[in-house]
């Protein structure tokens, strides 16, 4: 099979492996009230379920910076600013962003040399921090009373692994897992952190 037919195929399977995996999340998490154990749980079946990654975790916004939060794979930076790399842009737009190769992304922070795309995805929670609030494509509609806790980011070593499937599809998953991970308790300061005072 020609490689682009072979490819728009696989693009084509997307939408039914991202609802398959949607139950299997909704499972893992469902009667768990543990935000670490939720968001652990996350990452660990994404970077063990999708092809082609070499790091998959979420950055949660503590304080004015995104840190680093439960994730699979290489040691990572720890600290983003908002607006900064690809974490802090989809952080300070409310939206997905897309990134087909890392090299020509402006602003890009290389945590592995050898990650070649990226997709980030805002997560962003109700303002009583327990309800999803953005469906796919309808940032602008967002309440008043929405907040972004943190990112979902996913690497990979591929150039041009993720595309609008994928977007949506994580966006779906994102959805699944919010109303089972406390956000404030999630995002909340460390005792001592030196911005708490
Ligand atoms: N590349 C990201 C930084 C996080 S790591 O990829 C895990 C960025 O540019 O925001």
């Amino acid at each position: 099979m020609p490689e682009r037919f072979a490819l728009a195929a696989a693009a084509a399977r997307k939408p039914q492996f991202y609802s398959l995996l949607g139950r299997e999340l909704q499972a893992l998490v469902s009667g768990e009230t543990d935000w670490l154990a939720n968001l652990a749980n996350a990452a660990a079946l994404l970077y063990d379920q999708l092809p082609g990654l070499n790091w998959a975790g979420f950055y949660l916004y503590k304080g004015d910076e995104l840190v680093l939060g439960p994730f699979q794979g290489r040691p990572a930076c720890v600290r983003i600013r908002p607006g900064r790399g690809v974490c802090g842009t989809a952080f300070s737009r409310r939206e997905t962003v897309v990134v087909p190769d890392v090299h020509h992304f402006p602003g890009h922070i290389a945590c592995d040399p050898a990650s070649r795309s990226e997709i980030v995805v805002p997560l962003i929670v109700g303002g009583s921090g327990d309800e999803p609030a953005v469906a796919a494509g309808e940032q602008g509609k967002e309440g008043r009373d929405t907040w972004v806790a943190g990112v979902l980011d996913l690497d990979s070593p591929e150039p041009g692994r993720f595309d609008e499937a994928d977007a949506r599809g994580l966006e779906e998953l994102v959805r699944v897992l919010i109303p089972h991970v406390d956000w404030r308790q999630a995002t909340a300061l460390a005792c001592g952190d030196a911005s708490s005072s």
